[in-house]
């Protein structure tokens, strides 16, 4: 199944063109009587991006959404919460919000049974009519959400051990965590359409193996091989390779 990819000559091209994306997609959903069911990724990649979609709430019919979190750090000790993908989330998207989402669910980082968290987790996917939409970004691991290398293809949403490169990715430094809880790779290729943002030269590899190598566990994004409908947005740099 070939992926749509949209190149872009430079980082805010690309940040506008998501947005009109996202936008055609959620009013077509919207249009049709439901409320769009949206999944959403943190990452350095996406900070522009959520100042600019908040500019664009209307467009983007974002008071219909069901948003849920793709990810977060597990658990997470109460002072350490400004690392949570919900701080985030509310941070740098939620809170520029004149009108807020219809639902917004997180991961529960205070859980004291994470099976139980991410049962409840899929059941609250479900009840909401499925993912309409999974937003991705992509570790230069090729992890997705935290779907780190070796993560089968028909996971659900679980407990994981973060792996060294991802930690040194997103804290440069000691990072304060070790386990995270994400949705699972299966649970995201069940969303009816799937959204990935690359951008930027370390991002090059893992794009063109994801794409055009063969799937294999030691690279989570190639999954999306199997998926009918996913759109890559990726940068002048990080299409180098392809
Ligand atoms: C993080 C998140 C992913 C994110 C990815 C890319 O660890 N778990 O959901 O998409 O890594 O992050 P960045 O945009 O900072 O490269």
């Amino acid at each position: 199944m070939k992926p749509e990819i949209w190149r872009f000559q430079n980082a805010n091209s690309l940040y506008y063109g998501l947005v009109d994306c996202i936008g055609t997609e959620t009013t077509r959903i919207k249009d049709s009587g439901r409320d769009p069911v949206v999944t959403l990724p943190t990452g350095n990649t996406m900070i522009p991006f959520y100042k600019i979609a908040a500019e664009q709430e209307e467009k983007l019919k974002i008071q219909n959404w069901i948003c849920f979190g793709l990810d977060e750090y597990f658990p997470i000790d109460p002072t350490l919460i400004r690392y949570s993908f919900k701080h985030y989330l509310e941070e740098k998207f939620l809170s520029r919000l004149t009108t807020p989402p219809k639902a917004t669910h997180f991961f529960d980082y205070h859980s004291e049974n994470f099976l139980i968290e991410c049962e409840h987790y899929e059941t609250k996917i479900k009840e909401a009519g499925g993912l309409d939409l999974a937003i991705l970004g992509i570790g230069t691991n090729g992890h997705i959400a935290f779907n780190e290398p070796g993560s089968e293809f028909f996971s659900r949403t679980r407990a994981v051990s973060l792996h060294p490169q991802t930690l040194m990715a997103n804290f440069k430094g000691k990072a304060p965590f070790t386990h995270a809880l994400t949705m699972g790779i299966g649970t995201i290729l069940e969303a009816k359409k799937i959204i990935v943002v690359a951008l930027g030269k370390n991002k090059a590899q893992c794009v063109k193996s994801s794409l055009k190598e063969i799937q294999t566990r030691t690279l989570p994004a190639s999954a999306l091989q199997s998926h009918p409908n996913v759109t890559w947005f990726i940068d002048q740099e990080a299409a180098s390779f392809i």
